[in-house]
């Protein structure tokens, strides 16, 4: 009898081993094809690309924004910095935020140079980002409101 349980609990014992090596390897090979784990906490220079909306063209107001951005990356978070362009021309510049477009904060503006730094958070930088800016030429009576899409490469 005592035999018997031994053989029991020795067979079961190398059932559950084998179960837990098989779960171990599996994860070892899924692991690097599932979701890219957080950057650490730092600040990247970190190139972009706009995009036309909901399209992989080049946005008109790509060449209006500078690149790379700044991104500062902090108690999971994402802080994305960058420059406008033209600043008087670009009288808005929205970023959504939890599926609303919310104007980027600005954090200064540089007269002489006609450029404004703002700021805004982006909680997944693998995904692209929906935007929108506002551009009016007062000379020509030109008045743009579009939406775009940032692409940031990876960190
Ligand atoms: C500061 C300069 C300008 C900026 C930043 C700008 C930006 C944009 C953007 C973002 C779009 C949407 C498509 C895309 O993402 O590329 C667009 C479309 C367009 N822009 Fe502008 N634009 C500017 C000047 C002009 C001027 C001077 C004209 C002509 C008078 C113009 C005419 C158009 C037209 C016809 C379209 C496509 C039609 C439409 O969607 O309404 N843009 N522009």
């Amino acid at each position: 009898m005592n035999m018997v349980m031994n053989r029991f609990e020795q067979f079961s014992f190398k059932k559950v081993l084998v179960a837990l090596i098989m779960t171990a390897l599996v994860f070892a090979v899924i692991a690097p094809f599932s979701a890219k784990a957080a950057a650490a906490d730092g600040t990247y220079a970190v190139n972009y690309n706009v995009l036309k909306d909901q399209t992989n063209e080049t946005s008109r107001l790509d060449s209006y924004l500078t690149k790379p951005a700044q991104v500062i990356v902090a108690n999971g978070k994402n802080v994305v910095r960058l420059t406008v362009k033209s600043s008087n021309l670009i009288t808005t510049f929205k970023v959504e935020q939890n599926g609303v477009l919310q104007d980027a904060t600005v954090v200064s503006t540089d007269t002489a140079n006609n450029t404004r730094v703002v700021e805004f958070q982006v909680a997944d930088l693998n995904a692209k980002v929906n935007a929108y800016a506002e551009i009016t030429i007062p000379v020509i009576g030109y008045t743009g409101k579009y939406d775009v899409q940032l692409q940031f490469d990876e960190i």
